[in-house]
């Protein structure tokens, strides 16, 4: 059996910064499911498929050249989309944005579903996104799912984009952000919830070291 700990929550929350942490210590493999979705939002405008053309989107998903490369340290993610590197596109809000209404489609995240589930491979797994404990990996044995209030998230996620050297401003960034979490959270396919068995912990007032600690004594329990 090989282990899985998913990560969900809403955007802004930690997650992949968490994820990326605990996969590094217990050196498992790392999924980032989100930056499958936001690769698949470029292929899109790359080929400018319109989102109702759900041939044409689905076409696309079952040809997808997507490659992860990992840093040693597990720390930083770059993406290739028909070996060209999108790192930084990735992580723009507008990508964001149209991730997110394209993850509305039924059945183009069931076309996604076993891209994602391959990553799934000895020693371990940690699989982040919105959806991993409930759907993805709905048997997994370690399920946390992150929160903390929209202001703080909308001021991490903005310190995460000035880190990758994207401009953008507080109130900007929480309106996304709350629109963003409201879509994902009341859309009809895998909405944005914890899982049943799921830890829920609100990090608000946590450092990512304290989330850490108390993440890490669950898989070693
Ligand atoms: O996590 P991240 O912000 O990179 O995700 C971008 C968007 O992709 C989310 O807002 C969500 O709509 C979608 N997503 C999803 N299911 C996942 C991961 C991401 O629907 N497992």
């Amino acid at each position: 059996m090989i282990p899985v700990l998913t990560l969900d929550g809403p955007s802004g929350v930690g997650k992949g910064t968490v994820a990326s942490i605990i996969a590094q210590t217990l050196d498992w493999h790392l999924l980032d499911s989100g930056a499958i979705y936001r690769a698949f939002a470029i292929a899109v405008r790359n080929r400018n498929i319109k989102i109702n053309d759900i041939d044409g989107l689905l076409r696309l998903a079952g040809e997808l050249d997507l490659r992860f490369e990992l840093a040693p340290n597990q720390q930083s993610l770059k993406v290739y989309l028909d070996n060209v590197e999108v790192s930084t596109e990735l992580r723009t809000e507008k990508t964001a944005e149209l991730a997110s209404r394209l993850a509305m489609i039924g059945r183009l995240r069931k076309s996604l579903l076993i891209k994602q589930q391959k990553f799934k491979r000895p020693p371990g797994l940690v699989a982040d996104g919105r959806d991993m404990g409930t759907v993805v990996f709905s048997d997994a044995p370690f399920k946390v799912f992150l929160t903390a209030g929209v202001e703080e998230r909308a001021k991490r996620r903005l310190k995460q984009l000035q880190e990758t050297g994207i401009a953008g401003n507080i109130s900007h960034t929480l309106a996304e952000v709350q629109k963003r979490d409201e879509r994902d959270a009341s859309r009809q396919h895998s909405p944005l919830r914890p899982a049943k068995d799921a830890l829920v912990i609100d990090t608000t007032n946590l450092s990512i070291n304290e989330v850490i600690i108390k993440v890490m004594a669950l898989v070693k329990a």
